[in-house]
C-alpha cells in the first residue's frame, strides 16, 4: 500500500487568507498595522473596547515611534477594521494571530496563562469553518500542544495551529515587525506551513530568514532568546560590580570586548538594568517551568543573571545616597526618565521608576521627569512628583539621577543644567553622559562601574 504523508491530509492552504489579530497590546496592534500595510485584510480584535475605539479612530493607546503612521494608512486603504467581538472575529478570519499579553503571576515567578485561556474560551465556539490559529504570546514550554489538544476537540475539524514566536522590541516595533532578523514558525501540518507561508510572503521575498520547526522549538526560541539577552546584560552588570571594587571602567571595558565579533556590542551596555514587560517576566516564567519540567538545574544561572539585574538597582540608591551624605531624609530628588527604556511610554518592571519610589521610601522629594511615561508613572506611583519639562524638573535639585537614557537627557548642556539645580551632582544610571564634560563643567559625577 503506498503511504499516504501527512501532507495529503492537510486541507489545501488559503490562497489569500483573511487574517485577525487577537489582543491589541504592543504586540498585537503593531502586527495588525503591518500585516495591512503588507495588503492582507485584517480584523484587530480586543475585550477592552477603548482601546479598540482609539485604535478604529487611528490613534495608537501609547507610546510607539512610527506605529501611527502605519495605523492610519492601514485603515484608510480599507485593509484594516476593529471590533470587540469575537463572533465577527470567527466569521471573518480564515488565519487568527493570538497576541495576548502573558504577564507575570502576581506573587509568583510562573506566567498568568488566563488571557490566553480566554482567548480560546472565546474564539473556538464561534468558529464555524477550520481556521489556523497563530500562537504569538511568549508562552511556557508546552503550551502550544496545550492549545492544539483544545483546538482538536473544540474547534470544526481541520482546524490547526502554529506557533509563531514574535521578537519586537519597543521602540522598534514597525522596523522589528517588517524587518525582522528572523521569522521562526513551528507547525505540525505541511499545509499549515505553506499558508503560514502566504502569509509571510511579502518578508520572504525580502529575503528574511524563516526558521520552520516544531511548537516545542518554537516556543523555546522565544524564551531563550530573551534569557540570553538578559544574561549579557547581567554579564556585563557583573563586570561592573567588579569594576567598582577594582578602579576599571565598565565601559571602556564594553567597548574592548564589543571589537571581538564573537562577544558583539550590543546589550552590552552596563548600567541600570534591564525591565520592562519581557525580559524580566520571561526569565522568571522560564525558571518557574524549567522547574515544573525536572530541568530547573539547567536555568538556575538564570537566577543568578535576575540577581545581578536587581542589585544595580540597589546600588544606583546607595550611590545617590552617598552624595546626600547617608541620607534622602528632606532632599529634593530628581529623576530623569521613568520608562524602563527611552523610546517608549512602558514603565512596566521599570528600573528608573523603581529606583525613584526607592528614593522616596527612605524619605527624598523626588520629582521625576520622563518624556513620555510621565502619565504611565503616575497611575503607578502617585505618591511621587511630576514635572512636565527637564527644566522643571532641574529646578533646584539636591540631586539628580539619569536613569532613563532619552535623548533630550543624553544632550543635557552641564553647564546650563548647573544654573537650574542646588547642588550639582549627578548619578549617571545609564552611562550616557560624557563624565569629562560634566565634572568639568563643576558637577560630581557618579556612574555605575565607573571610577
Ligand atoms: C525585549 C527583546 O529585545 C525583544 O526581542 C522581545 O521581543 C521583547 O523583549 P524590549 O522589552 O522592547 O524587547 O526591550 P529591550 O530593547 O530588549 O531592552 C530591555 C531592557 O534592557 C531595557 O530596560 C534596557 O534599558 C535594558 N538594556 C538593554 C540594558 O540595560 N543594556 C543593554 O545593553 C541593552
Amino acid at each position: 500500500m503506498p503511504s499516504v504523508s501527512r501532507a495529503d491530509l492537510s486541507p489545501e492552504p488559503v490562497v489569500r487568507p483573511r487574517l485577525t489579530v487577537l489582543g491589541t497590546g504592543y504586540l498585537g496592534a503593531t502586527h495588525a498595522a503591518c500585516m495591512a500595510q503588507l495588503g492582507f485584510e485584517v480584523l484587530g480584535v480586543d475585550v477592552d473596547a477603548s482601546k479598540i475605539a482609539t485604535l478604529a479612530s487611528g490613534r495608537v493607546p501609547f507610546y510607539e515611534p512610527g506605529l501611527e503612521e502605519v495605523l492610519e494608512g492601514a485603515i484608510a486603504s480599507g485593509n484594516l477594521r476593529f471590533t470587540t467581538s469575537f463572533e465577527e472575529a470567527a466569521a471573518f478570519g480564515d488565519v487568527h494571530f493570538v497576541c495576548v499579553g502573558t504577564p507575570q503571576k502576581p506573587g509568583e515567578m510562573a506566567a498568568d496563562m488566563s488571557y490566553l485561556d480566554a482567548c480560546l474560551d472565546m474564539l473556538l465556539p464561534h468558529l464555524r469553518r477550520p481556521a489556523l490559529l497563530v500562537g504569538k504570546s511568549t508562552v511556557p514550554a508546552g503550551t502550544a500542544d496545550r492549545v492544539a489538544a483544545r483546538i482538536a476537540a473544540e474547534a470544526p475539524a481541520g482546524s490547526s495551529l502554529a506557533w509563531n514566536p514574535e521578537f519586537l522590541r519597543e521602540g522598534y516595533a514597525v522596523e522589528d515587525t517588517l524587518h525582522p532578523d528572523r521569522l521562526v514558525v513551528g507547525t505540525v501540518r505541511e499545509t499549515d506551513l505553506q499558508t503560514m507561508r502566504t502569509v509571510y510572503a511579502p518578508l520572504l521575498e525580502a529575503g528574511v530568514p524563516m526558521v520552520e520547526t516544531d511548537f516545542a522549538t518554537a516556543e523555546l526560541v522565544k524564551v531563550s532568546a530573551n534569557a540570553f539577552l538578559a544574561t549579557k546584560i547581567s554579564f556585563i552588570n557583573a563586570m561592573a560590580e567588579v569594576c567598582e571594587t577594582t578602579g576599571a571602567d565598565v565601559t571602556q571595558l564594553s567597548k574592548a570586548l564589543s571589537y571581538d565579533t564573537r562577544i558583539g556590542g550590543r546589550f552590552l551596555q552596563a548600567g541600570l538594568g534591564f525591565g520592562g514587560g519581557c525580559l524580566p517576566k520571561d526569565i522568571r516564567a522560564f525558571m518557574a517551568r524549567a522547574g515544573e519540567l525536572g530541568v530547573d538545574q539547567a536555568l538556575s544561572f538564570l537566577k543568578e543573571v535576575d540577581a545581578i539585574n536587581l542589585r544595580r538597582r540597589a546600588r544606583t540608591v546607595d550611590l545617590g545616597r552617598e552624595l546626600l551624605d547617608g541620607s534622602f531624609a528632606g532632599a529634593k530628588v530628581t529623576v530623569l526618565g521613568a520608562a524602563f527604556k527611552p523610546d517608549s511610554d512602558d514603565v512596566r518592571d521599570s528600573p528608573a521608576l523603581d529606583v525613584a519610589a526607592t528614593i522616596a521610601r527612605q524619605g527624598g522629594r523626588v520629582t521625576v521627569y520622563d518624556p513620555k511615561a510621565n502619565a504611565n508613572a503616575e497611575l503607578r506611583h502617585p505618591e511621587l512628583a511630576y514635572a512636565s519639562s527637564t527644566a522643571e524638573a532641574l529646578a533646584g535639585a539636591d540631586l539628580t539621577l539619569l536613569l532613563t537614557e532619552w535623548r533630550e537627557f543624553r544632550e543635557l548642556d552641564p553647564a546650563e543644567a548647573k544654573q537650574a539645580v542646588a547642588i550639582p551632582q549627578i548619578v549617571d544610571g545609564r552611562n550616557a553622559l560624557d563624565a569629562v564634560a560634566w565634572r568639568s563643567a563643576g558637577w560630581t559625577y557618579r556612574a555605575l562601574g565607573r571610577p
